[in-house]
């Protein structure tokens, strides 16, 4: 190739400028960029040829050459921030949404069963004043157990079937909480009394079958004040039944029963018969356990630096998923965990409608 001239080069900037001007769209533009000054694009070609050219011939077209693949640089980049920003906008005019329009009705995504049951469950707790607390997933040995009054090595801490992690370092292994209880420790000991929390959350134990799966979900329930004692606690929890089975009198009793966090502790069953091979929960002559309470044991107030003399409490823990069972006649708790969207839209909820107090809170 022989070196160009500056009529040469003025016209072809001319004409590149025309080019770049009349791309249509990005990807046009990026076509008409490699095809100037890629590596075998039209300048890029040219700017090679100055080292067969003669010093004066270099200075002259060196200079032309290279003031038009910076003018060009700059084109491209301004043109394609116009054609950009007309795409954007394009855009937002095509795709706009009006977000008052009724939704469809065919359109799936439901609420899941353990969602709508938490919320139901927020809302009847949060009437009596509770706020919600949260803790981590994976413990240590001290909150999971040990501030929980577990003494080391009693069989206690195997009834859990705990999912350790491997040894760390100093010794220690960490784990999957097996229940929510963990919650009761941390929140204490960053928190003064009065105490009035719930704690939804995961809990994990290696147990699988149809009503157990290693993932589940509880939720627990804390009061620390000064006078609180076990009338509050029976008070508190057979409002909560009534309220969340939407019933208006229930049989229920409280059996004794052994937790090492709460002295005494009970389970409390409710009441229930079977109609036609259906269950009805509330009343009836047969028993079922629904969750687990108790009075604070006087040593986990010790442990969380609180005095026995001065403050009591109750607590209580159930399974969440359990709960949504019952309520819901659903008789098998894996698919809970499946994401089968068959089962979601026979057990789920509508999105839109959220329990309340006041509206119902499943309908
Ligand atoms: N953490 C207990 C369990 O998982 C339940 C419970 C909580 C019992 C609080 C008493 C008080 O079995």
């Amino acid at each position: 190739m022989s070196a160009p001239t500056e009529q040469e080069i003025e016209t072809l900037e001319g004409d590149l400028t025309r080019q770049i001007e009349r791309a249509a769209d990005e990807a046009g533009l990026e076509d008409l960029r490699v095809k100037m000054l890629g590596k075998k694009g039209q300048v890029s070609l040219m700017l090679k040829t100055l080292g067969k050219m003669s010093p004066e011939e270099r200075q002259i077209v060196g200079p032309a050459l290279n003031g038009l693949k910076t003018r060009l640089v700059d084109l491209i980049a301004a043109r394609q921030k116009n054609l950009s920003d007309a795409a954007l906008d394009a855009a937002l005019e095509t795709e706009r949404v009006d977000v008052t329009l009724p939704t469809y009705p065919e359109q799936n995504g439901s609420i899941h069963p353990v969602s709508q049951v938490m919320a139901e469950m927020t809302q009847i707790f949060a009437d009596m004043g509770f706020s919600i607390a949260e803790g981590p997933d994976i413990e240590d040995d001290f909150h999971n157990f040990t501030a929980l009054n577990f003494p080391e090595g009693h069989p206690a801490r195997d009834m859990h079937d705990t999912f350790f992690f491997p040894e760390d370092e100093t010794g220690s292994r960490k784990l999957l909480r097996t229940h929510t209880s963990p919650v009761q420790i941390r929140h204490m000991m960053a928190n003064k009394p009065p105490i009035r929390i719930i704690v939804p959350g995961r809990t994990f134990r290696c147990d699988s079958d149809q009503t157990h799966t290693p993932m589940f979900h509880q939720v627990e329930g804390l009061v620390i004040d000064k006078e609180t004692h076990m009338g509050h606690l029976k008070g508190c929890l057979v409002e909560f039944v009534k309220a969340f089975f939407e019933v208006d009198s229930l049989d229920y009793r409280f059996r004794p029963h052994f937790f090492p966090f709460t002295e005494p502790s009970a389970e409390m069953d409710i009441g229930y018969e079977v109609v036609n091979g259906e269950q009805r929960l509330g009343t009836g002559a047969k028993y079922m356990e629904i969750l687990g309470c108790g009075m604070v044991h006087p040593n986990v107030l010790k442990n969380v630096g609180l005095d026995p003399d001065v403050y009591q409490g109750f607590a209580f823990g159930m399974g969440i998923d359990r709960l949504a069972m019952l309520k819901y006649g659903i008789n098998d708790l894996r698919p809970f965990f499946d994401a089968d969207v068959r089962w979601l839209d026979h057990y789920g909820f509508r999105p839109l409608d959220m329990p309340t107090l006041a509206g119902g809170l499943s309908r």
